[in-house]
């Protein structure tokens, strides 16, 4: 079998840089090693930047989520026994669109179907040989020659380690929490996002739909599930947040380690790496799949060129116009990250510096502006 370009993977940057290539007549192949079922129940972010629903709109497969997604105008900062708005579209003329990251890839995996394009669930890359991809179906081994390849695989993808040692050079930082999140039956306490600094660590009050809650607590990083029953999750989140939440029944849960990641360069070769396979970093600034999502219409408009006007100036200078927003959002993630938990051993000190910058930031118009832009996504 041969293509244009073969994706790895079936995530948030594999399905939209195949919907782009489709519209600029590119011919690609997705190979996602899980099954539907398990890719469209995978519950993860649920944030989308203004950018990010303008593209699925533009991509034609924003329908749903206009209907069923609910844009948001501001989210709530708490601290301080204090409740204080960041109002993002007063700020930036922008808003945000809570939209589960499982409902956009149904509706992208939908659209590749209804338009009879090749999409294999259960084919697992097994190996990365310059252009060829070898992969495994129902037992059967199989080949794929491609003229490129793009590494849409997650950060435990094959792609990244496809590349020769030597070639790619790694920034990384663990950080010493986890999240413990939860989605349960159960109506929003509030009507926006509360993200909350507590001394008790952080605590997230989200989304999906008026009926189903999204909530995240800051835990230690080698937590145990088992020592969360329900009734210590809603505890500590009534006590972190503040807020009337109602026990509902508990949909899924589970722990989050937190991680800094970025390779560079994203290229070696024919090879493009985008998403979490280049990059990983901390929740708190609900960024992972919008920078996803940014790589890949790098990608898209650099392939577009090379196939349609025979130039390779952007496909070289992919890697570097992607590192810009990715240190961006890097550099955006750890602030939130750093401003909103609490840190084993900090002492009074540390505690009041954290006030005074959470202070800061939501009685400044400039600090909350700087928030405001980064969190609906900073300009391409
Ligand atoms: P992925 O969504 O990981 O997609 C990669 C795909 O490649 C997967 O479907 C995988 O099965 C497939 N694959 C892997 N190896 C192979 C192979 N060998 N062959 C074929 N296919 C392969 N971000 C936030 O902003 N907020 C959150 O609350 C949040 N929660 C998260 C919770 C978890 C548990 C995880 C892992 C991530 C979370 N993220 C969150 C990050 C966000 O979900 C990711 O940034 C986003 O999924 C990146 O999209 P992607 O397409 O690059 O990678
Ligand atoms: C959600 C996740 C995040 O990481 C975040 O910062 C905001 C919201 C969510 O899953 O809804």
């Amino acid at each position: 079998m041969r293509t244009q370009v073969g994706i790895v993977g079936a995530g948030p940057a594999g399905l939209v840089l195949a919907r782009l290539l489709q519209r600029a007549g590119i011919d690609t192949v997705i190979l996602e090693r899980r099954s539907r079922s398990y890719v469209e129940s995978r519950v993860r972010a649920g944030v989308l930047e203004h950018g990010t629903a303008q593209l699925l709109d533009q991509l034609g497969v924003g329908q749903r989520m206009r209907r069923e997604g609910m844009v948001h105008r501001g989210i709530e900062l708490r601290f301080g026994g204090e409740s204080h708005r960041i109002d993002l579209e007063a700020l930036t003329g922008k808003t945000i669109t809570v939209y589960g990251q499982q409902e956009v890839v149904k509706d992208l995996i939908a659209a590749r179907l209804a338009d009879d394009l090749p999409l294999h669930f259960e084919a697992e890359v097994t190996a990365v040989d310059g252009t060829v991809l070898e992969y495994e179906q129902n037992g059967v081994r199989h080949r794929l020659e491609c003229d490129f390849v793009a590494g849409c695989d997650g950060s435990h993808g094959v792609a990244r380690l496809a590349v020769p040692d030597g070639a790619l050079r790694t920034a990384e930082r663990e950080h010493p929490y986890a999240w413990l999140g939860i989605l349960a039956r159960s109506p929003a306490a509030a009507e926006e996002l509360v993200y909350a600094y507590h001394e008790r660590g952080f605590a997230l009050h989200s989304m999906r739909t008026p009926d189903i809650i999204r909530l995240y607590l800051q835990v230690p990083r080698d937590t145990d599930l088992g020592d969360w029953p329900d009734t210590r999750i809603w505890d500590e989140l009534r006590t972190r947040l503040d807020l009337p939440l109602k026990e509902g029944e508990i949909l899924e849960r589970g722990i989050t380690g937190m991680r800094s990641f970025a390779v560079e360069p994203m290229r070696h070769d024919r090879l493009f790496l985008a998403g979490d396979a280049a990059h990983i970093v901390p929740p708190t600034g609900a960024k992972g799949m919008n920078l996803a999502i940014a790589d890949v219409r790098v990608l898209a408009e650099a392939l577009t060129a090379h196939y349609r006007e025979r130039t390779d100036e952007l496909l070289d200078s992919y890697s570097r116009t992607c590192l810009k927003r990715v240190w961006q959002v890097q550099r955006f993630s750890n602030w939130m990250t750093t401003m909103l938990h609490r840190h084993e051993g900090d002492d009074e000190f540390g505690h009041r510096v954290q006030l005074a910058e959470l202070e800061y930031v939501t009685g400044s118009t400039a600090a909350a502006t700087t928030l405001a832009e980064n969190y609906v996504g900073l300009p391409r």
